[in-house]
């Protein structure tokens, strides 16, 4: 029985990687990463300089997962860039890239740049950080998220797979995949945190967070309906060519089962990655292991995107 999973012609050991954010600000982290058993991982979204982000606190776990306005805190695109590049000289295995720039120009900037580098990997354009004061996320804007993709294809040819916020409505599902179906995206990744949620401390009569008055994205346990409800919506839709990456509540081998069994081709963890640090992708292997044995699968083959319908 094995959990390899192939993607983008690459054989990993396993489906799980971290979501963007968590725990790959800096290269400790990201050699943490490397170290870990997760089978690939995933810089922090960066802007071309160096962000301080949100003030804080900004982070907050409470019991049915997380809410965080981070505001995209990094140490600026030729950082990430540096480190992948350096990375890719002792390693075959392909990194992801993230990139989340304050305007389409911005990003246009920085993938010509990744374009014109030598960095071989997977990019990710992150179309959904709901964290910034003033700038919403703009895969809710339809028309925006189809221009950018033109602009993108017309001069990006490595590959390149977008992060997607949550939908709520089969007509969105329907639109957005439209949209996607026209371009050759190697993934999307679904879903970024359910943005601006309030989570309250009763005692206190408080918000948990400081930045936007305590409005914040979401994560864990709340939002797996949601992220599996993507998950599955974008699989049914979208090319074959177009892969998925499930995130969203993923925190033990069920939740990962659940989104396999919706689509999805890779895992990201997030939440439960800040909670419990790399190590939990020796739990969560093992964990998935278990429930393939169960269930007599040989491989993440044989039940991937086989959810059934009553
Ligand atoms: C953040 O830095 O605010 C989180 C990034 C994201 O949600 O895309």
């Amino acid at each position: 029985m094995t959990l390899e999973t192939t993607f983008f012609n690459h054989t990993f050991a396993n489906p799980f990687m971290n979501a963007s954010g968590v725990h790959c600000m800096t290269t400790t982290e990201l050699v943490e990463l490397e170290q870990s058993n997760a089978g690939a991982f995933i810089t922090k979204s960066c802007t071309l300089n160096e962000r301080a982000g949100n003030p804080e606190p900004r982070y907050f776990d409470v019991p049915l997962g997380s809410i965080n306005s981070m505001g995209l805190p990094n140490r600026g695109f030729d950082y990430y860039l540096d480190y992948a590049l350096n990375y890719e000289k002792q390693q075959t295995q392909p990194l992801f890239f993230s990139i989340a720039g304050m305007s389409a120009a911005e990003n246009l900037e920085m993938l010509t740049m990744i374009e014109k580098s030598d960095f071989q990997g997977i990019t990710e354009l992150n179309l959904s950080c709901p964290n910034v004061p003033g700038k919403p996320q703009l895969a809710y804007d339809f028309e925006a998220t189809e221009d950018l993709l033109q602009q993108v294809f017309a001069r990006f040819t490595k590959p390149l797979g977008i992060k997607l916020p949550p939908y709520f409505d089969l007509a969105h599902f329907d639109q957005m995949a439209e949209i996607l179906n026209q371009f050759p995206l190697t993934y999307v990744n679904s879903i970024n945190s359910i943005g601006n949620g309030l989570y309250i401390d009763t005692q206190k009569e408080a918000v948990v967070i400081k930045p936007k008055e305590g409005f914040g994205g979401l994560g864990g346990e709340y939002v797996k309906p949601t992220a599996l409800a993507n998950v599955r919506a974008f699989y049914t839709r979208l090319k074959p060519e177009i892969k998925i990456i499930g995130t969203g509540g993923i925190r033990n081998g069920q939740d990962a089962f659940e989104h396999l069994l919706c689509g999805a081709t890779m895992l990201q963890i997030g939440t439960e990655l800040h909670k419990e640090g790399p190590k939990i992708f020796d739990r969560i292997t093992k964990e998935l292991e278990q429930i393939m044995t169960e269930k007599g699968y040989r491989t993440i083959d044989e039940f991937r995107g086989k959810l059934k319908t009553i």
